[in-house]
């Protein structure tokens, strides 16, 4: 088959993780016979520093016209330590997600077992945990309006706004998603305080009515952050709104101890986007060592969940999961044997 894909580097560590994405995509295009297009566009800080915008309009119609979005990060730290600066990197994420209707994204958080002991947390409280973190991605207080400052500048705001459309087609996304694993769902929200978590609630009971099979439980959002470290085995598929999901991802990410591992889809009316959840890690850009198995497995997500082709997406992954058992790895997951994160591209490339 063929296929066109928008790759969008971004910044820091972006372009050199991308790029043994790009490799390991090839050589699955080599195997199962595929051939792709990739489309190379800005977004981000390199966007700003080149066109003023963080999401060029150039780049939102590529991504529109391709059958998927790779992405690698964004952020530079010369505009977070600027609070003043008027375009910011991020404002092109949060733009990309609400012009592609991204209303979904999806963290599977599973242990490796030849990592273990990398966890932060005991062995055994990690061992087996296999979650996906679900998060509504285009609502909630990261769009709510009004959204601003008093007049005489002393009083600021935000609104959390969702609408029961909003709630019912990211549950049933993760109803369906349940369906395939273990049917069970948690929705996590602050209905005990929050209007708009009353109605996540009750919408989501709606929807679960609908699927008799799913088992759903409800939790409050400071309840499930405490859980996710004590007995994260609990948990199957989690649903969140999205500022909730934001945390919580991050500190689901940390569970299994490589957060260079965890990839991630943004999902929703229009082009899928895939990216490792880790940011752009400026401290590392250029230098080779960062670990790349992330935006590859992404890849990995982005055969299965864009394209519908699993045979591809399992190459990939078990390319990977070879990389970690042989210790053929960046020094994040190896200190005393490091490889470069190009030796570990082409290392994963030649695998599939
Ligand atoms: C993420 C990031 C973004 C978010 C930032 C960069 C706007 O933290 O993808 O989780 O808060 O959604
Ligand atoms: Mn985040």
């Amino acid at each position: 088959m063929k296929f066109n894909i928008a790759v969008l580097p971004g910044d820091g560590i972006g372009p050199e993780i991308i790029e043994q994405a790009i490799k390991v995509v090839e050589a699955v295009g080599k195997k199962f016979g595929h051939t792709f297009t990739f489309k190379y566009s800005l977004m981000g800080a390199i966007a700003i520093d080149k066109t003023g915008n963080p999401l060029p309009d150039e780049t939102l119609e590529i991504c529109k016209a391709s059958d998927a979005v790779l992405f690698g990060a964004i952020g530079d730290p010369k505009y977070d330590n600027d609070p003043k600066a008027k375009v910011r990197p991020e404002q092109g994420l949060l733009a990309m997600r609400k012009e592609l209707g991204l209303y979904a994204n999806i963290r599977p958080v599973a242990t490796f077992p030849s990592l273990a002991d990398k966890s932060p947390l005991k062995k055994e409280i990690v061992s087996g945990v296999d979650l996906v973190m679900v998060r509504e991605l285009t609502g909630g207080i990261y769009f709510g309006r009004p959204q601003g400052r008093s007049e005489d500048g002393k009083t600021a705001y935000d609104s959390c706004v969702y609408t029961r459309a909003e709630v019912e087609r990211i549950v049933k996304l993760a109803c369906q998603m349940a369906m395939n694993r273990s049917k069970k769902v948690t929705v996590v929200d602050k209905a005990n305080v929050l209007a708009t978590s009353r109605l996540w609630r009750e919408t989501a009971k709606e929807v679960a009515s609908e699927f008799k099979e799913i088992e759903m439980d409800f939790m409050f959002v400071d309840n499930a952050a405490m859980q996710l470290i004590q007995n994260p085995g609990r948990f199957d598929v989690i649903v969140t709104e999205n500022m909730f999901g934001d945390i919580l991802s991050d500190e689901a990410s940390v569970i299994t101890g490589s957060m260079g591992l965890l990839p991630s889809a943004s999902v929703g009316l229009l082009t899928s986007v895939f990216e490792p959840i880790h940011g752009s890690y400026p401290q590392a850009a250029g230098k080779n060592i960062a670990n790349p198995l992330a935006t590859i497995l992404s890849a990995a997500m982005m055969f299965e969940t864009a394209f519908n082709l699993h045979e591809e997406g399992k190459a990939i992954r078990k390319a990977v999961e070879k990389s970690i058992e042989e210790g053929f790895v960046t020094e994040d997951l190896n200190r005393t044997n490091p490889r470069k994160t190009n030796e570990v591209g082409d290392w994963v490339a030649q695998h599939i």
